[in-house]
């Protein structure tokens, strides 16, 4: 791999409260980037996987995506491995991207997860050489940051999805903090759900009293709240509100990603 190359590839993890709108952005920021013509790994790491719907997958297709076993990723390393990795637990999708599951709870007491999350911090260390844009859709919580040694340990920028409310902001601090001991290089905060101008001015504030960069705001849009509820297997059209604030958030993480690493 090229130089430029590397510097291209980019390794996104996607964290935030319960209910914020992770999947969804997981889902928009996949759709973007491969509309771009890059190739997109988008990982589900949720134990009650739902990526796939969002991607356009039938509840179908989206339960019968195989978990990806921590034996096909322990020593992997290589273009030709990574290629065979998602040639045999990759599905695609009508997002235009390679959706893999890294965790499945199938059964009650079932176990924990931490195999699962061990899987995707070497993923990001070293699997997926040849892939432009992996992005991975966290689980709610604040234990990916500590379990198996930081399941994102190995992300270059970590986006915290944020609804107008204290307790998501909150939240995205106690995120951010980990994500410095952990040594990911950057972290942003992205809106989603904004209602209106104060709603903006509310999460712009609050994450910026944080140290919390804000990279864009996704405004509430009923279209995609009803596409969620009908389950439809097309991505709708994005309203234009949500592609401009899409744009924005590509371009922050674009701008942090090719700069120097932030000083935490
Ligand atoms: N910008 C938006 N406008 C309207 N509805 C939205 C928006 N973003 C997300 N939603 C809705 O909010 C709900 C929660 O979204 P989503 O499942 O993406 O959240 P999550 O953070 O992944 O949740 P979980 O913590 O359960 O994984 C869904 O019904 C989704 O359609
Ligand atoms: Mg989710």
């Amino acid at each position: 791999m090229t130089a430029i190359a590397e510097q291209l590839r980019l390794k996104l993890g996607v964290v935030g409260k319960g209910g914020v709108g992770k999947t969804t952005v997981s889902s928009l920021l996949a759709r973007a980037y491969a509309e771009r013509g890059r190739h997109v790994v988008a990982i589900d790491t949720d134990s009650n996987p739902n990526l796939g719907l969002s991607l356009g997958l039938s509840l179908a297709e989206t339960e019968a995506v195989p978990v990806l076993p921590r034996a096909a990723v322990v020593g992997t390393g290589g273009t030709t491995a990574a290629a065979d990795l998602i040639a045999e637990y990759g599905r695609p999708t009508p997002a235009g991207t390679t959706l893999l599951s890294a965790i499945k709870v199938a059964a009650a007491g079932a176990g924990c997860t931490c195999g699962g999350h061990a899987t995707v911090r070497s993923l990001l260390a070293d699997a997926l050489v040849d892939v432009d844009v992996t992005l991975v859709d966290m689980e709610a919580g604040l234990e990916h940051l500590s379990r198996s040694g930081g399941t994102l340990a190995h992300a270059d920028v970590l986006l915290v999805v944020c609804d107008p409310t204290r307790k998501s902001v909150l939240t995205a601090a106690r995120t951010s903090a980990l994500a410095g001991e952990l040594g990911i290089p950057h972290v942003l905060g992205l809106g989603n759900k904004a209602r209106g101008p104060e709603d903006v001015e509310f999460l712009t504030a609050a994450l910026g009293a944080e140290g919390i960069t804000v990279a864009g705001v996704l405004p509430y849009d009923p279209e995609v709240a009803a596409a969620d509820r009908a389950g439809d297997v097309a991505p709708p059209p994005l309203a234009p509100a949500v592609h401009a604030a899409l744009e924005e958030v590509l371009a922050a993480v674009e701008m942090v990603h090719a700069g120097p690493a932030a000083g935490r």
